[in-house]
């Protein structure tokens, strides 16, 4: 059985350290009694601190990017080795907001993949399409694509080490969310692609999240399709209740 993981992802939100620990003291007695469900906060680089507030609580703490190399002249750049060594255990990689505004590809989103499970951090990779991919009907068509390109050279052993977040362009951030059905279809079409390309108890034991606008009132009806394990949450992961209601939902 595959656990459910909520993600929190803060954005460029709550990165100063007071702010970040007023907002996760809120949260923790609210979901300190969530079993069975992985909790991972993911705030930006500057408020990673509250690492040390998380210690000995059921949730997790992961980056929201990070470079495929661990030293040298690259200005700007985090290291996965410092992540490692703060204590951070996932990271975010190839969020549709890295891929458009940053420019980064699948090419390079594969790159930091291997570097990342090279170094034991746990990898949630966001792949989705754009509206007029969807519109054109060629969502997945363009699922595939992104699939192939970011998991290239992936074994098999790796894949299970990552949790695949399908986040619809055109739904985050927006307030429209596919709907079960629509995410549904599209995470079961991601269980094929792993079939495919593995094989069938792989796909089975592969988490996919769900990512765009979930909110407390559409968290458990999406939970609840067979082949969503879990979610991704951006808006609706700055407040504590809210994101306290959407990690209960995910509990089966
Ligand atoms: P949203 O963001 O929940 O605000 O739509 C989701 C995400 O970008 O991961």
């Amino acid at each position: 059985m595959r656990i459910p993981i909520i993600g929190g992802n803060w954005k460029m939100h709550r990165g100063i350290p007071k702010d970040a620990k007023e907002m996760l003291e809120a949260l923790i007695p609210l979901v300190k009694d969530v079993r069975n469900v992985d909790i991972v906060i993911v705030p930006p680089f500057t408020a990673l601190s509250i690492i040390d507030i998380v210690e000995g609580t059921n949730i997790k703490i992961g980056a929201q990017n990070m470079y495929f190399e661990e030293k040298g002249a690259f200005t700007g750049e985090i290291s996965p080795l410092f992540l490692k060594e703060i204590g951070c255990e996932y990271v975010v990689l190839g969020h549709s907001e890295r891929r458009d505004i940053f420019k980064e590809n699948d090419e390079l989103i594969n790159k930091k993949l291997k570097k990342a499970l090279s170094m034991e951090l746990k990898p949630i990779v966001c792949i989705g399409e754009h509206l007029e991919d969807r519109e054109q009907g060629k969502t997945k068509e363009i699922i595939k694509g992104q699939f192939e390109g970011t998991f290239n050279g992936i074994s098999k052993e790796e894949i299970t080490k990552i949790v695949i977040a399908y986040e619809p362009i055109w739904a985050i951030g927006t307030g429209k969310t596919a709907t079960p059905e629509q995410a549904d279809e599209v995470h079961q079409y991601i269980r094929e692609l792993l079939g495919n390309n593995y094989d069938k108890q792989t796909a089975e034991s592969v988490r996919i999240q769900y990512g765009g606008s979930v909110k407390p009132n559409n968290a458990s009806e999406l939970f609840q399709k067979e082949n969503i394990d879990g979610g991704l949450v951006g808006g609706a992961s700055l407040d504590a209740n809210s994101f306290a209601d959407i990690i209960k939902a995910a509990q089966k």
